[in-house]
């Protein structure tokens, strides 16, 4: 670990924010690592692309990495420290972490489509919170699946981190900010924008739907008049991440993951 960290995290008695990150940042890591900066003394951003989370080896090859532009936006903030470990420092040969059981909502919406994707984050946060005791860590609700399993298995590994959720961050289009959009022709990220659509659709159109199946139907005709190729659209109940198809809940979300050309783009919204 590098030495700044090292003194950050013994013996401590201020107030550490963690941000952590799989580079390629934009607007919307900013605001998390903005936010981070004012309500803490210091700030960690960890920039590590977790091998471990990604089931598909050409995704992971391809995950953007603009490492240098990454730590000069960075500089900018006083009270910033960046740490880009390896994969020793983060996976020591003595890892003690131990799977944890997430009862069905790591293997639902997203991790039916990516199986171990989960288990993954939830690793590497693991030994992230275990290294630099973070009184709080940031992420964004464009990844909510991920923000809720964070949080249960925060509970459960009884780590005192708060969890702070962070609005998603979105382009004029709609489009939502994602390091994968760097992949992405400017045409293609006019056609993404049928994601944002879809879930403005079904937020518009739940008042005349009778079931959550209902609208799910519709909401699949209207994406599909786009260009994306469609993964799944769902609304689940926004804690327990249970899909809901015959009765509504007080509390949704709608999901969507889609192909837009090679690259796989998710985003979410509360209905
Ligand atoms: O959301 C991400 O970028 C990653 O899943 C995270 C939280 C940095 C863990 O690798």
């Amino acid at each position: 670990m590098n030495n700044e960290l090292t003194k950050v995290s013994k013996n401590r008695d201020y107030d550490l924010g963690f941000v952590p990150t799989m580079g390629a940042l934009h607007r919307g890591h900013l605001e998390l690592v903005k936010r981070a900066s004012t309500e803490n003394q210091s700030v960690v951003v960890s920039i590590f692309v977790n091998p471990n989370q990604f089931n598909n080896k050409e995704d992971l090859e391809k995950y953007p990495r603009t490492i240098e532009n990454d730590i000069k936006v960075l500089e900018n903030i006083s009270n910033c420290i960046v740490f880009i470990p390896n994969k020793h420092e983060i996976y020591p040969d003595d890892d003690n972490f131990q799977s944890i059981d997430l009862q069905g909502m790591d293997t639902i919406l997203e991790g039916k489509y990516r199986p171990g994707h989960f288990q993954g984050v939830v690793h590497v946060i693991h030994n992230f919170f275990k290294l630099i005791r973070p009184t709080r860590a940031y992420f964004g609700q464009k990844d909510f699946q991920q923000l809720a399993i964070i949080k249960k298995s925060t509970h459960i590994f009884n780590f005192p981190t708060h969890i702070i959720t962070c609005k998603t961050v979105r382009d004029n289009s709609g489009l939502a900010k994602s390091s994968r959009n760097l992949r992405l022709s400017a045409a293609e990220k006019r056609d993404a924008v049928i994601i944002f659509k879809t879930l403005i659709f079904i937020k518009k159109n739940r008042k005349y739907c009778k079931t959550p199946k209902e609208l799910k139907i519709q909401a699949m005709n209207f994406f599909l008049k786009g260009k994306l190729k469609l993964e799944y659209i769902e609304i689940c109940e926004s804690k327990s991440l249970e899909i809901v198809e015959n009765q509504w809940a007080e509390n949704m979300t709608a999901s969507i993951a889609a192909y837009c050309g090679e690259v796989r783009l998710i985003d979410n919204m509360e209905i």
